[in-house]
């Protein structure tokens, strides 16, 4: 079904800002939206470009944690960092805002409390991990043990990195929290589901019925999600980090990030049009389209859409292309592992070449399956591509005219049966790009808008206008004022794609204002006009150049491979020394150490601490057996008010180190000595 669009409405996946951005960023949703929106602005329509940082999440937090900063800090920092890849690469948005400002809080809440009113939540109490040390609940990724397939013993709560299973926290044997390092309870907890189930019949007829020209990755994707059966989930999560749940009964409770993230397109458009947003959202005369990467599809096609259906005043979007994902030398792109090409370091290593990267990761985009970038493939493609056909017939072109022209574009005049075929390859190339672009396929439109400058390149090679000077000006005036209508046209198609290099070329013809409209013009330039003074477009890349990047990705594997898992946490921020002195640490001996009943992880000790004999809980079970240690010395905080832990109350805490596989080790004296002596 073809609607009557009056604007377009494009938003791209906020990205989390708790990294820079990478290539794969890029090729899965940045530089397809910004070649979309271009076109559209090219072409004269209503459009805007919705981005943003999204802020929240628990990733987010620990990372804060492990440097030693606040999650604001965090955000803050690569925000920025993010934001200006985003400037530096062209990515044209109409605002790139972030989910921590006010309004985005604002509207999340509205919006949560606008479902809340109107019953379209269900509240469930279920019971999930608590750490009683830190006294918090355990977020998946703060709970960490071993792996029930693999037996990691440093699978996620969410996820073993080992094997790639999906894993609840339940499934982990020995969990741990990744807080305290104490093993958690689980504890009861209140949280507001969306019944997603309960919207499963008209979500079918949407995507399955209505929208069958979604790009088949999209639609499979949706299908089996379907297929499967929804359920409700969650839209709440006990976190401090995050817009808080806007009820009385939600203390220490914050929307989950994937409620409020997708409202931050919504957030972030009424920060850049406070009085016309609606128009934007709520009018079916608005073409709603979503870009994102492959493991934001769930969320873009089923779970936003319900919670907008539910809202109940919004618009749904009218397409989701979304991409694979692109790997690199063969292997997955990851942060964690640093193997990555950073936007940042990119145009570092490669000043004022950002169209390179745009070209080379559109001709090359996993628009269909996950693709692999290659540095070589890189540079194949710049030398025989950007500088051997588009740059050469562009300079060709220019420094002929200058030659023989004075920079002027020269007359035309009569048409050879060979001019004439070229100039009729132009007449369907608007609207083969056109339909190309308008069904997400922008690989396949890069390609049609070379095969111009192919077409450009093979008229000069072909009529050779350095020779034909000798004998005939005035043909090579005939052939000159092509070459230069296809220039002009290069100008425009390049826009979308290559918008440094298109405005470069414009700059050169001398005709900044071209429009979409005037593609496939043969009389874009009129006879006697002034050109500007050529310059080079694209220099080649040596191989050398590419050598140190493959260098470097080579650095990154060996440094990955010797160091496997081990990470060492960066150390927190310093302390005073009157706040060391408040700690109380000392030697105690082991009288008694028994196991806990119906508590896997904990251990009773009795330890004789030189005045009394004091209790102490510890999370070791798993590493010693009680037998082993009754005699032994151990390491206490004395001074740490007493917890109960499984009924026990625990006067302090034992000393013990985490190796990097997790495992837990005493501390203790390396000589025996009185019990109740200080350690500083
Ligand atoms: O996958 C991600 O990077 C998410 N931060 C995308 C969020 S998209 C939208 F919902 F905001
Ligand atoms: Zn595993």
């Amino acid at each position: 079904m073809t609607k009557n669009y009056k604007r377009t409405l494009v938003t791209s996946a906020l990205p989390y800002a708790n990294g820079p951005v990478h290539i794969g960023h890029m090729a899965g949703v940045y530089i397809p939206a910004d070649i979309y929106v271009r076109y559209l602005r090219l072409k004269g329509e209503e459009v805007i470009h919705i981005g943003g940082s999204d802020e929240h999440g628990v990733p987010i937090t620990i990372r804060a944690k492990k440097e030693g900063v606040t999650p604001q800090d965090i955000v803050d920092k690569y925000h920025s960092i993010i934001k200006k890849s985003f400037k530096d690469f062209g990515i044209t948005f109409d605002i790139y805002s972030r989910t921590s400002s006010e309004i985005h809080k604002e509207t999340a809440s509205e919006f949560f409390l606008k479902l809340y009113n109107d019953n379209q939540f269900e509240e469930q109490t279920s019971e999930q991990y608590y750490d009683e040390e830190a006294q918090m609940f355990l977020a998946d990724r703060y709970i960490m043990g071993e792996c029930p397939h693999c037996g990691n013993p440093n699978a996620y709560g969410d996820q073993c990195e080992s094997c790639g299973t999906s894993l609840s926290p339940t499934d982990l044997k020995n969990p741990r929290s990744t807080i305290s390092g104490s093993a958690p309870v689980m504890r009861e907890t209140k949280h507001w589901y969306l019944p997603l189930d309960k919207h499963e019949s008209w979500l079918r007829q949407w995507i399955l019925e209505d929208h069958k020209e979604w790009k088949s990755n999209v639609y499979g994707q949706c299908k089996s999600w379907l297929d499967m059966g929804l359920h409700p989930r969650a839209v709440s999560r006990d976190l401090d980090w995050g817009v808080p749940i806007p009820l009385p009964d939600a203390k220490g409770k914050v929307l989950y990030v994937w409620f409020d993230a997708p409202i931050g397109y919504i957030s972030n458009t009424k920060e850049l049009l406070p009085d016309s947003w609606e128009k934007w959202w709520k009018s079916e005369d608005t073409k709603l389209v979503h870009f994102i990467g492959k493991d934001n599809i769930v969320f873009h096609c089923i779970v936003f859409p319900a919670m907008l259906k539910a809202e109940g005043s919004y618009i749904l979007p009218e397409n989701v292309p979304a991409n694979e994902f692109l790997n690199l030398e063969g292997d997955k792109i990851s942060t964690s592992r640093n193997w990555a090409v950073w936007l940042h370091e990119y145009l570092e290593d490669f000043p004022g070449q950002q169209d390179t990267l745009r070209y080379v990761l559109t001709s090359n985009a996993p628009e269909t399956k996950d693709n692999d970038f290659t540095w070589k493939d890189f540079q194949a493609r710049h030398n025989n591509e950007l500088v051997a056909i588009l740059g050469n017939f562009i300079n060709r072109a220019l420094v002929l005219t200058q030659k023989y022209f004075d920079n002027k574009v020269p007359q035309i005049h009569e048409l050879t049966d060979y001019d004439k075929d070229t100039l009729k390859e132009f007449e369907n190339i608007k609207s083969s790009i056109e339909s190309y672009l308008d069904t997400y396929r922008f690989r396949d439109a890069l390609k049609e808008a070379m095969s111009l400058a192919r077409i450009g390149n093979k008229y000069l090679a072909d009529t050779e206008p350095w020779k034909v000077a000798k004998t005939d000006m005035q043909r090579v005036e005939t052939i000159l004022n092509i070459a230069l209508q296809i220039t002009a046209n290069l100008g425009i198609v390049f826009e979308p794609f290559l918008p440094f290099s298109a405005k470069k070329i414009r700059t050169f013809v001398n005709m900044e204002n071209l429009t979409w409209n005037q593609l496939g013009q043969m009389n874009l330039l009129p006879a006697g006009h002034q050109l500007n003074q050529p310059e080079l477009l694209f220099a080649k890349i040596e191989d050398e150049t590419i050598e140190k990047q493959i260098q470097k990705l080579l650095d990154t594997k060996k440094i990955n491979e010797g160091t496997p898992e081990i990470k060492v946490a960066p150390q927190k921020e310093n302390i005073a020394f009157d706040d060391f002195t408040k700690l109380d640490l000392r030697v105690g001996t082991v009288l008694e150490c028994t196991k806990v009943a119906k508590a896997d992880k904990l251990l009773q000790f009795l330890i004789d601490d030189g005045m009394n004999q004091r209790t102490i809980v510890s999370g070791i079970a798993a590493w010693y057996k009680p037998e082993e240690l009754t005699g032994k010395q151990v390491c206490f905080i004395a001074n740490l008010a007493p917890r109960k832990l499984k009924g026990i109350e625990s006067q302090g805490m034992i000393l013990s180190v985490e190796n990097a596989d997790g495992s837990l080790s005493l501390i203790q004296p390396s000589k025996e000595v009185n019990p109740g002596s200080q350690i500083g």
